[in-house]
């Protein structure tokens, strides 16, 4: 889809659907939907008055003009309440009207820069949010499928007459493509199922898009692995017959500065449970176990697209959690890189085992702040549902600017305590520490285990266990994998670079 800014009067667009919008309560219409009222002959106003069109959130409302005006079709979208309304109204509205257009067949399509209007926010992110809505609403993973949608709209303007503006709209475009297709990116690594994607091939992805744009990218075997003394994730691969991989992925924007930013993902390809082994009820979506992986892989494309003015070392531990002959056993002990002896009291709990590796690693390598990313816990989901991430660490700040990139992104996140008693659970009779520590705080738990090896350096750790993927479509959430923690990540480094 080609997505470009017009600079037009909103009332001589040539086109076959025009996208104008409408507030919850709003009787009568003003801005550009004023303009096409008034041009109509009050159309739009007559059908707000029969209650037709109400203006609620995610409304669409289809005008057809029959040769009367240049553009084919009005459509009306209802934005819900004015004090409600953000930029992730804009994404979510785009999507379900995108996706209603596609339907009917529908190839060019222009829209106003819902939300720079009368609501007064910034043009460049409304532009950013309508670029991204459309095109994370309208994804599709049909690369298994003999029959699918073909429609595709080809075309969406936004049409802007004020010259100020204009610039604006198009970095917010360009912005909101970068983002939008890494977070594609990490939605079709998370959809891929296990047999398509083991570690090696998690690999050979990142190296191939790195390699398009001039990311540097270096993927360590098991061979490197074994010598560096990566216990943890030896452990998790020897149950399986795909071998791990490391995926370091380095983006240097700041060469000048000393400060180097590591984002970890967990790239578990599939999670049996291992020995521990999981129930079989929904045991296929542990085929997304990656999708930490997925967001790290998926921002530093974006970062690196994006140019921005930091250090950022993205390392991706990826194995392949099996019951295999040679799998580690609970009871089992393992020396991880940092020469911690762990307690393996349940192989299900083998993500913080491989984070723990790439943890350290980061550290070597001088990183100064560390934000780890994981599909960690099935209580986080319990806790949390499907609608915020947990975020935990041990620096306030980083917490703080992570849970405001919300505003911007709609990715939201919700702090949990780390409190020092909680360790107390992990303690082991025979080693360092076990690997899990028991049903109650099961998402804290795993946070103080990661802890253990970020020692005093910065750290945020964020769960996307509920986020990662969706059964059914919810807006720009199209069903399947959601690509959740790319955007949220690159605002966070962004606001770190400034
Ligand atoms: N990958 C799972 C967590 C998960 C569960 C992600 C549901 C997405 C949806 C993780 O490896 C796991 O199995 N965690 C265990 C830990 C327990 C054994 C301490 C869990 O949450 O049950
Ligand atoms: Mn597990
Ligand atoms: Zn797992």
């Amino acid at each position: 889809m080609k997505i470009s800014c017009l600079k037009s009067e909103v009332s001589s667009v040539e086109t076959e659907a025009l996208v104008i919008n409408l507030f919850e309560d709003v009787k009568i219409p003003g801005g550009a939907t004023g303009t096409i009222d008034t041009l109509t002959g009050g159309k739009i106003s007559r059908l707000i008055k029969s209650g037709e069109i109400t203006g609620k959130k995610n409304e669409i409302t289809i005008i057809h003009t029959f040769g009367e005006f240049k553009f084919e079709r009005i459509i009306v979208c209802g934005l819900g309440k004015q004090e409600k309304f953000n930029y992730d109204s804009i994404r979510q509205v785009m999507a379900i009207a995108m996706r209603q257009l596609r339907k009917i067949k529908i190839s060019k399509v222009a829209t106003i820069c819902h939300g720079a209007g009368i609501a007064g926010l910034d043009p460049k992110l409304c532009a950013g949010a309508i670029t991204e809505g459309t095109l994370l609403g309208t994804y599709q993973f049909s690369k298994y499928k003999s029959s699918s949608i073909t429609e595709t709209i080809e075309d969406l303007q936004i049409i802007e007459n004020d010259d100020q503006k204009v610039q604006l709209i198009e970095d917010g475009i360009n912005d909101g493509l970068i983002l939008a297709e890494s977070a594609i990116i990490a939605r079709d690594l998370g959809n891929e199922p296990g047999n398509i994607l083991p570690p090696r091939e998690l690999a050979d992805r990142a190296k191939g898009f790195s390699s398009e744009i001039s990311l540097d990218c270096t993927i360590l075997d098991k061979s490197e692995i074994q010598k560096l003394g990566m216990g943890g994730i030896l452990g998790v691969s020897a149950g399986s017959h795909e071998e791990p991989r490391l995926i370091v992925m380095e983006h240097v924007g700041d060469p000048s500065s000393a400060e180097k930013i590591a984002l970890c993902g967990k790239g578990i390809t599939f999670d049996t449970g291992g020995i521990s082994l999981k129930p079989p009820l929904n045991m296929g979506a542990m085929k997304g176990d990656m999708a930490g992986a997925a967001a790290v892989i998926g921002a530093m494309i974006a970062i690196k697209k994006l140019n921005l003015p930091i250090n950022v070392l993205g390392v991706v531990a990826s194995a392949e959690n099996m019951p295999g002959g040679g799998a580690m056993r609970p009871g089992d002990i393992i020396t991880m890189m940092n020469g911690k002896h762990v307690e393996v009291d349940n192989t299900d709990a083998e993500g913080r085992l491989v984070l723990g590796d790439a943890i350290e690693y980061s550290i070597q390598q001088g990183c100064t702040s560390i934000i780890d990313v994981a599909t960690l816990t099935g209580a986080a989901v319990v806790a949390l549902g499907n609608d915020s991430a947990a975020v935990m660490g041990n620096n306030q700040e980083l917490i703080d600017q992570l849970i405001a990139t919300s505003i911007i992104t709609g990715e939201q996140y919700w702090q949990l305590p780390i409190f020092d008693n909680y360790r107390t659970q992990l303690d082991s009779i025979y080693a360092d520490m076990k690997n899990t520590g028991g049903q109650p705080a099961g998402s804290i738990t795993a946070g103080k285990f990661i802890q253990e090896f970020v020692g005093d350096t910065p750290w945020i750790h964020l769960d996307i266990a509920g986020m990662a993927r969706l059964a059914s479509t919810k807006d720009y959430k199209v069903a399947g994998h959601t690509g959740f923690g790319v955007r949220s990540l690159v605002s966070l480094i962004a606001t770190l670079s400034r």
